[in-house]
This record gives C-alpha cells, structure tokens and sequence, in this order.
C-alpha cells in the first residue's frame, strides 16, 4: 500500500523532517515560503494529510466546499487561532496541536521579555552597536528590578503556570491571576486568583498567556491599559490579537504605562509602525517556541498525531473533529 501523502507547509528540524520522509509520502516545503490559499486548498485537494503552522491562514475561504482528500490538520505549534474550526469540522477534519512540548522554552521567553523591559536592555543595546555609548555614569540607562514586584498573569494554563513558577522562583515575583479554569496548584509560591481589574490596577508586570479568541480579542484595549499603573509593564507571549496595537503604541507614547515586551502581533509579519519606533517596547519575532528541543518536539507530536490518525486511531491531542 502506498503511504500516506502529508503535504508539510514549512521546512522543520532536519530529524523531524528525516522521520516525516520515513513515514509518509512526505511533501516538503523545500523553499521555506509560506503557503497562499491557493497552495493550501490545492495540499488539502491533493494530500491524506497537512502538517500546518501559524503562518497558514486556514480561513473558511480555503476550507469551503468538498471534496477534499485530506481528513486531518495537524499543526505544529500549540495555538490554532488560523484555522477555523468550524469551517474544518464541517469539511470532515480532524485538528489537532502540540501541547505541553513548547511550555518552557515560552515561558522562558516571557521572562526574558520582562527583564529585557524593565532592566531597559534593549535600549542599552541599540546604544552600544550604534557607537553611543560614552562609558558607565550612574544615572545611566536606569531600570527598575523585579524581585518583590507583583506580577499578573491572565491565563493560568500551562505556560502561564510555567511563568508564574519561574517568576515566583527565580525572581522573587508575587503571583496573581486570572484564569477561567483553576487548577490545585495554582496557589501555591504565594499566588491567589484575582479579578481582571484588580489584576490591571495592583501588577507591576501584566503577562498575557490566554488563547486567541472571539472573548479574548482585544482584551487589553485602552480601557484596560488605562487600569493599569504608570509604571507597569505588558508581557505579550501568546498571541497578538489579545492586544489593541494602536491603543498600546497610545499608551507608551503617551506614557500612560512604562514599556511592553512584545513577541506576538495582530498582523505577523507587520508589526505596529509606531511601535518599532519606541524606545520603551522590546520586540521578538515570534520567538517563543524557538529552543531547538521545544522545536524537535513539537515535529515529533505532530506527527506521532498523524502516525496514529492515519494509522485508524485517536490522536493525542485533538482540538476538532467532524
Ligand atoms: C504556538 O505553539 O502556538 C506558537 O506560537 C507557534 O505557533
């Protein structure tokens, strides 16, 4: 029997890529550009199977009217905000993600984005490389610490667990936080459930760690930056439509809050123009899940989601079914 044909839409660690080759008629993306949705519904047309990313717009454009071959979408990466669900059940595929793999190095990421902000590093950086800077003086490039700072996160799932154990850990950061699904461990380091607004006014760091949704679109808007503290900082690690851009580049420019570290968009690959122009913001490019071990395996449970669906089993980690 011939086996299965899964179109992958972006090249993947070269192991993953060796282990996709062993186990299907694996289609790569060799050129490494993304997918339009032409690509996409022709891969969907032509393929059992698409191992996708966050740079595919899996709209209801592209998954519209049968037939198509492919039965399973299986991303790579743990949010699946570009693919509409609805539009994928009703066109008879299964979704599924990569949880669990990617928790650390994301986290790890957040933090490094607060410290980034509020040690000012990148400034300090910018100055250096651009032949500015004049030697140490005391009043120079002046931050602020974390340790015994609150910080609040807003989505206690698993990568925002992972940052609030860090930061309570490592930093010495007080916890708190809003989540709609609580779990036992969530209190323990000291940290205690909090409202949305109480978490706004009282954190000295708000680090967004919720799912992109219709609910959480633009749940920091200026209203919300307006609750928070002059001299707070945002952490954006999941994904940017949680944020008002216009109103952010407002509020740091305006002062209204005291910098953002930034590493999701609304619209990757643009990003805000008016943000790329402050001093106060630090800006990754989607850099989260970016440690070559979080990436292996990421590779890996996506495919062992397909090794078992094509093989007639349950995937591990399915997200939507028809
Ligand atoms: C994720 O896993 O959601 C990362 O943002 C990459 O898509």
């Amino acid at each position: 029997m011939n086996p299965p044909v899964v179109t992958v839409t972006r090249r993947l660690p070269e192991p993953v890529e060796a282990e996709l080759r062993e186990h299907f008629d694996a289609r790569l993306n060799a050129r490494d550009t993304p997918l339009g949705p032409d690509a996409l519904r022709e891969a969907l047309e032509s393929s059992d199977a698409l191992l996708c990313t966050v740079t595919d717009r899996l709209d209801a454009t592209v998954l519209s009217a049968p037939p198509v071959r492919a039965r399973i979408l299986a991303n790579y990466g743990v949010g699946f905000n570009h693919i509409d669900l609805a539009a994928a059940r009703a066109l008879g595929l299964v979704v599924t993600n990569t949880p669990g793999v990617l928790t650390e190095a994301t986290a790890e990421l957040g933090i490094t984005l607060m410290l980034m902000v509020s040690r000012r590093t990148g400034e300090g950086e910018r100055e250096l490389r651009t032949g500015r800077w004049t030697g140490w003086r005391p009043t120079h490039l002046v931050g602020r610490g974390l340790s015994g700072k609150t910080l609040g996160i807003v989505g206690m799932g698993r990568i925002g667990r992972a940052v609030a154990g860090m930061a309570a850990r490592g930093l010495g950061m007080r916890v708190i936080y809003v989540t709609r699904s609580p779990g036992p461990e969530d209190d323990a380091l000291g940290s205690r459930a909090a409202s949305l607004d109480e978490l706004l006014s009282q954190s000295d760091v708000v680090s967004l760690h919720a799912p992109a949704t219709p609910e959480t679109r633009h749940l920091i808007d200026a209203a919300a930056l307006g609750r928070m503290k002059r001299d707070a900082i945002l952490i954006n690690t999941a994904r940017g439509d949680l944020v008002d851009e216009s109103a952010l580049a407002r509020a740091l420019t305006e002062g209204r809050i005291a910098g953002a570290g930034l590493d999701v968009y609304e619209q990757e690959p643009r990003v805000h123009p008016q943000l790329i122009g402050l001093e106060n913001v630090v800006l990754l490019p989607h850099l989260g899940s970016a440690t070559e071990s979080a990436r292996i395996a990421m590779g890996r449970r996506a495919l062992e989601n397909l090794r078992a669906f094509l093989a007639g089993g349950e995937p591990a980690d399915v997200v939507a079914q028809p």
